[in-house]
């Protein structure tokens, strides 16, 4: 709970966005990273290849769309690969910003931006070599759902307005999420991505979001990964 309440109150100071809702959301997400650290590794190993796969050796600018806590897309490829690492997410920790700075990564903006308005800052940009959205786009439909706006519409916004952005597009989301019972029986199953069909992906895998005791004793949440090329 310190850790947590240092990093809220850092983070308030440094973030160009104060909002305390967001910052909270984000030390949530860093606190339940920390504790699901073993859960998430694999997701996590395969979003970082396929990025690594698929992106250019060399390039001027990158942009990391949901960067986040910077865990799923290796900043440090990017950084050695790009000219500039561009990251876009609500927010940015102070510890996520204190850990770039600790490892010598100087070519990284960190850029405070609600992307459910859309990518038109990326539009016709000439630098941009490579746009991965990374684990973000299941987010901006559990957003819409809560503001009662037209989910689907949401989510293919986004698809259509990365695959309109310029140089190499990669998308990785979950698409669905299913709850697991400890008899190993499935007692729900959602559609992440509301009806919205997606392009044909690379690679899926599962990702344990949610281990048996994080939510409740008695289940878990396992979400389905899906890998892009747009
Ligand atoms: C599942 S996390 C992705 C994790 C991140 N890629 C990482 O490696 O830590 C989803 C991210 O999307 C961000 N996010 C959610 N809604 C957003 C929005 N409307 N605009 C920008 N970022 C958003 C959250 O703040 C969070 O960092």
């Amino acid at each position: 709970m310190i850790l947590e309440a240092l990093n809220f109150a850092a983070t308030w100071l440094v973030s160009g966005r104060r909002r305390a809702d967001e910052i909270n959301a984000s030390v949530r997400l860093w606190a339940r990273a920390r504790r699901c650290a073993r859960d998430w590794s694999a997701h996590e190993e395969n979003c970082k290849a396929f990025v690594r796969d698929n992106m250019p050796e060399r390039g001027r600018v990158a942009v990391v769309l949901g960067s986040g806590l910077l865990r799923d897309v290796s900043v440090e490829d990017l950084s050695r690969a790009f000219d500039e690492v561009w990251l876009y997410d609500l927010q940015h920790l102070a510890s996520v910003r204190l850990w770039a700075r600790a490892r010598g990564i100087g070519n990284l903006r960190f850029l405070q931006q609600d992307l459910s308005a859309g990518l038109d800052m990326l539009r016709d940009d000439a630098e941009v070599d490579l746009v991965v959205s990374a684990n973000l786009l299941s987010q901006l439909g559990v957003a819409a759902e809560r503001a009662g706006l037209d989910v689907e519409s949401v989510i293919a916004g986004h698809v259509a307005a990365l695959r309109a952005a310029p140089g190499r597009r990669l998308l990785l989301t979950d698409r669905a999420f299913a709850v697991i019972l400890k008899d190993g029986s499935t007692a729900e199953r959602h559609d992440l991505m509301h009806g919205v069909s997606l392009p044909q992906s690379e690679a899926e895998w599962f990702w344990t979001v949610a281990p048996y005791g994080e939510l409740d004793p008695g289940y878990k949440a396992v979400h389905r990964v899906v890998a892009i090329r747009l």
